[in-house]
């Protein structure tokens, strides 16, 4: 087992896609086939963590649970946590703090869906770096929405900015952060931004300043795709059903991760297509055992 410990952010009001999310959390929507929530937990998992914090609103922690229970049917280990407010991404790193206990971590943010061809490279080269951090640039046509990387004339990152109404550059920084241990002690440094919250860009700037932040570019032929408006969304599952169902393969599915890793066994696979029904999830999951 990687010592590495994943937290999966899935907090927020998914206010920008009211009156969709005002009963329900935005991770838990349907992208195409699946949870919102399935595909930031297949990246974590692809990176061969098993141990993960998954932080939500105090009200949505029950819908969670019943969706993905303690973990062990995908041969993981979850433990919950309550964000009471949507302070900022950085704050995940305090509260996940007695769950780190000071070893690396890898953060996806739940609404976050990345596809691409070598992402489990990718993933194993940050995985595997035990000092300092790793975040991931992507080209991305409106980068004023995102943090955005500043390069130096050698393509070097220098600087991060959170929603600059200048961006430096047209790489957004994704939703995933590979981080050492030390990400705690720092997050306790950053102050409350303009928007009131602990952005996670205070805590990188601290291992820009040391040179100790790599940043990996995400090339063309990889998607990292935004759910942040009604249309994105749409266009996300759309996305999902293309490739499925011209592929004859799952996108984002945690089942086939576990099972492909050796988490869990075949009879145990077996009992969960059981369980999903004769729906085309279970139908999926039935055809990975022939
Ligand atoms: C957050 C981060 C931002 C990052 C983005 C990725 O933005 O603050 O740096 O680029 O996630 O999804 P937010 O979703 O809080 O606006």
């Amino acid at each position: 087992m990687s010592s590495r410990k994943g937290i999966l952010l899935a907090g927020g009001t998914g206010s920008r896609l009211y009156p969709v999310t005002q009963a329900v959390s935005k991770q838990l929507l349907p992208v195409y086939d699946k949870p919102m929530i399935y595909y930031p937990l297949t990246v974590l998992m692809l990176a061969g963590i098993r141990e993960i914090a998954i932080i939500t609103t105090p009200e949505d922690q029950v819908q969670f649970k019943r969706l993905l229970g303690d973990g062990s049917q995908l041969g993981l280990d979850f433990v919950y946590i309550v964000q009471e407010k949507p302070e900022g991404l950085a704050q995940a790193y305090l509260l996940a703090e007695d769950f780190l206990k000071g070893v690396p971590s890898a953060m996806v943010l739940g609404d976050n869906i990345f596809f691409g061809h070598g992402l489990p490279e990718l993933l194993a080269r940050a995985g595997s770096k035990i000092d300092g951090g790793t975040v991931f640039g992507y080209r991305v046509a409106d980068p004023e929405r995102y943090g955005v990387i500043g390069f130096d004339e050698n393509g070097r990152a220098l600087s991060i900015i959170e929603k600059p109404e200048k961006p430096p550059s047209n790489y957004a920084v994704t939703g995933l952060y590979f981080l050492d241990g030390t990400a705690a002690e720092r997050a306790r440094t950053v102050r409350p931004s303009g928007r009131g919250e602990l952005e996670i860009t205070g805590v990188l700037d601290t291992y820009l300043a040391e040179k100790s932040l790599d940043v990996e570019l995400m090339g063309r032929g990889s998607a990292w795709l935004d759910t942040g408006t009604h249309s994105s969304l749409l266009d996300a599952g759309n996305f999902v059903r293309t490739l499925e169902e011209r592929q004859g393969m799952m996108v984002g599915s945690p089942e086939e991760v576990a099972y492909l890793a050796g988490w869990i066994s075949e009879t145990e696979l077996a009992q969960r297509a059981e369980m999903f029904g004769k729906g085309a999830y279970g139908n999926a999951l039935r055809e990975l055992l022939r």
